[in-house]
């Protein structure tokens, strides 16, 4: 993206020009958190409470009919995302609530793929089933002859693996994970909450069984996500929750359950939510994934120079040579909390310290808790320049 595009897209996020406890601009680099709002979401949703209110697939009457028509346009605009057909969308909460789902109803008898570098929505769902977490390498690639081994050993149903490390930004090889895994038979299911607001995905020619994401980090309101399950798969797998919107018809005797997918859409759903959804999606369509993507990648170009300039020797988990965003560093000596929190009130920038969501990674690689930089299509160089310059200037003033 050149300056004059930056400028356009950062214009359209009102939340950057929100005074800030110091007075300094804000400079947001915690979007693998939740990303910022465009203005047209911020509309969308206005729009509909203001406008719109209804519940869907209900009321008969016309505030009813706009609203269930903008909801199942979401379904559409959304299946156009990633390549797949409406059928196979459910709206869920969020990514973590798309794995419970899967981890509840997928009916594969059979062992269960996953690693130790998931983040704890792909890790915590399969505890209570028959699972082999895959060792990681030093670059934060899974360990595909482990993962080759486990397959070849049988009976395992499915493979459930994050696209996108929210650590170390490591993407895996989709197309080896997925010949490798249906040549043994096994389904595969990615989770890409981490790697959807920045990479374009094509379910269909990658070929994966199950996909997830979360609209809250690619510009929508948190409290909706999506789910991507092939037809035939959603078509077998039974209820997870059961309630209103989820039957056809209830009697005393006889329960006769909807089609997938709105089967597992059980409740009043994130109606306006998921209309939010519909205008961050256009949002990146009209913007293009592939402009994006680039501008994503320039700035992890630019990012793992600016770090090995500025804390050379500070540790980058995972290394930095192959990675895209985000980035996590542990210091030496020096809690991530207080770092963060110096560089919030001292000059109005967010990052985020702990464990992300990842204790296990990092127990794998024997690491305290780390700081995390993680930056969306609104970031520019000078911003992450700036924090990896307070960072720096941090450790010298605690030390
Ligand atoms: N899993 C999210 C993160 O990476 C919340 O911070």
């Amino acid at each position: 993206m050149n300056l004059a595009d930056i400028k356009d897209i950062r214009a359209q996020f009102p939340i950057l020009e929100r005074n800030t406890p110091t007075g300094l601009p804000l400079i947001y680099l915690d979007s693998a958190a939740t990303a910022l709002k465009p203005q047209c979401v911020i509309d969308a949703v206005t729009d509909v409470l203001t406008n719109r209110t209804a519940n869907i697939h209900r009321s008969v009457h016309y505030l009813g009919d706009e609203a269930t028509e903008l909801y199942e346009t979401t379904r559409e605009i959304t299946s156009a995302f990633i390549g797949a057909e409406p059928n196979e969308i459910v709206f869920l909460r969020n990514t973590t609530e798309a794995l419970n789902l899967v981890a509840k109803a997928f009916l594969g008898n059979g062992r269960i793929i996953s690693s130790v570098g998931e983040h704890h929505s792909n890790y915590l769902p399969w505890q209570s089933h028959n699972i082999h977490r895959l060792s990681l390498e030093s670059n934060g690639d899974i360990n595909w002859l482990e993962l080759e081994q486990e397959l070849s050993k049988g009976d395992v149903a499915l493979v459930s693996l994050a696209h996108a490390s929210n650590i170390t930004g490591y993407m895996i090889d989709l197309k080896k994970l997925v010949d490798m895994s249906h040549a043994f038979g096994a389904k595969v299911m990615i989770d890409a909450a981490q790697s959807a607001p920045h990479t374009q995905i094509d379910v269909a020619e990658i070929g994966c069984d199950f996909l997830a994401f979360s609209g809250h980090k690619l510009g929508a309101p948190s409290g909706v996500g999506v789910l991507f399950g092939k037809a035939e798969l959603l078509e077998e797998m039974d209820y997870w929750l059961l309630g209103g919107a989820t039957v056809e018809s209830v009697t005393q005797h006889v329960i006769e359950a909807k089609n997938a997918p709105w089967k597992f859409e059980a409740g009043t759903p994130a109606i306006e939510s998921v209309i939010g959804l519909q205008a961050a999606l256009i949002f990146l369509l009209e913007l293009g994934m592939d402009k994006v993507e680039a501008h994503f990648t320039a700035l992890s170009d630019f990012t793992r120079i600016c770090l090995s300039d500025n804390l050379p020797l500070v540790n980058i988990i995972g290394g930095a040579k192959m990675q895209q965003g985000p980035f996590s560093l542990t210091v030496p000596g020096i809690s991530p909390h207080i770092i963060t929190r110096g560089l919030s009130d001292r000059y109005g920038i967010c990052l985020r310290s702990g464990f992300h969501c990842a204790q296990p990674l990092h127990d794998f690689y024997h690491l305290p808790a780390s700081i995390r930089l993680s930056f969306w299509l609104y970031n520019t160089e000078n911003e992450i320049e700036q924090a990896i310059k307070g960072i720096a200037n941090f450790i010298n003033v605690v030390r």
